[in-house]
């Protein structure tokens, strides 16, 4: 086993508790596994250890991190360690004063999600109604200063509008725009039915991101991540397992990736071990590092060291194995699994928005 690089970015979820009920939401479906959340010492040391092991970058997640009341000073404690510091939120609870606050504490970026173009399409998928909300939060981050980027998660049922999404990114001055296709995790898995795109929607959707990525370059930088299904290759999933990145869940426990809770590994936490013990050493960051525990075709393929033989959490959630080949790769015994998938997709007796099973709001810990 090579030794592992060191991770340049932390991902702190420091809460799962959200006022939305995005139907594809990657949290865990068993939320009250995570109600015992870090207290502000716990994450500063997090972010300290993180810091010596050579992470530049601190992204906090969730859920919604601004539904901590110690938000202000655990971006402090990063700031304060030297850490470029991301905010990553739906915009609600985005005050003018908590902004003064994070902006104060050094606060270097933010992320807004927004579900859709307008507020009855955008507050029907968010299940609630958030869209005026999270436009004056973009508004309010862009009159601080701050860099913006306006995160959308495509599915079926708002791909079609990719044209009006960027022109609204692009009316509220976002520097960055990414539009995510859905992963299956978590309650995007329970509803994929619902949410996998047909072919025709996403020829379209990609026909005008190449436009409108011409047309707004040095303005605007547009982000589209590939949906998964549609590839015969699979992407290297965080870059590699356990190389580059690693997730803290709000309870502590260290993660590879967002969606690695439901693997059957064993676990690592930083209420028992030291973020350096788990990135180098625990079972659960060696499982599939590197090259060295794959089965074929991936151990003999000349993309094993590109693609790291795709997403281990898609490889378990369709396979019910997390050791084999990403089933998105044609090469996979298990292909079958994933064309049927996306041949369901394009059945024309379908019909456009299916319903979905939102997410319920996880309890708030006291
Ligand atoms: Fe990647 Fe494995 Fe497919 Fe090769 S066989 S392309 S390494 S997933
Ligand atoms: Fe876990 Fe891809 S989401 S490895």
């Amino acid at each position: 086993m090579t030794e592992p690089l060191l991770p340049f970015g932390v991902l702190a979820e420091l809460t799962y508790a959200c006022p939305l009920h995005c139907a594809y939401c990657s949290n865990p479906l068993d939320l009250a596994r995570y109600g015992d959340e870090l207290t502000t010492a716990q994450w500063l040391r997090v972010l300290a250890e993180a810091r010596e092991l050579g992470t530049l970058q601190a992204h906090f997640s969730g859920g919604e991190p601004l539904l901590r009341r110690d938000i202000v000073e655990i971006v402090r404690g990063a700031h304060d360690l030297g850490m470029y510091t991301n905010l990553v939120t739906s915009g609600l609870g985005l005050s003018p004063l908590r902004a003064e606050k994070l902006r104060a504490a050094g606060l270097d970026h933010v992320q807004i999600s927004i579900q859709d173009w307008e507020a009855a399409a955008s507050d029907r998928i968010a299940g609630l109604r958030s869209f005026e909300r999270k436009i004056a939060a973009a508004v309010l981050v862009r009159r601080l200063g701050w860099p913006l980027t306006v995160n959308v998660v495509l599915h079926r049922q708002n791909i079609g509008n990719v044209a009006e999404i960027i022109a609204l990114a692009e009316r509220l001055g976002a520097d960055r725009v990414e539009l995510a296709n859905t992963q299956y995790y978590g309650w995007a898995w329970r509803n994929r039915q619902a949410l996998l795109p047909s072919r025709e929607q996403l020829a379209s959707a990609e026909a005008i991101v190449r436009e409108a990525r011409q047309r707004l370059e040095g303005r605007m930088e547009l982000i589209y991540v590939l949906p998964d299904y549609y590839g015969d290759q699979p992407k290297p999933c965080m870059g590699g397992w356990g190389r580059r990145l690693l997730a803290v869940a709000p309870n502590g426990d260290v993660l590879p990736c967002l969606a690695a809770h439901q693997l059957p590994l064993p676990r690592a936490s930083v209420r028992e071990r030291s973020l350096e013990w788990i990135w180098r050493d625990s079972p659960l960051f060696q499982a599939f590092r590197g090259t060295d525990w794959m089965p074929e075709p991936c151990r003999s393929c000349d993309r094993r060291e590109l693609d790291f033989g795709g997403c281990r959490c898609q490889a378990f959630q369709l396979t019910g194995d997390a050791t084999r080949a990403d089933p998105v790769c044609h090469l996979s015994p298990d292909h079958g699994i994933v064309l049927a998938a996306v041949s369901a997709a394009n059945d024309p007796s379908r019909p456009g928005a299916a319903r979905t099973t939102p997410r319920p709001h996880p309890g708030r810990p006291g």
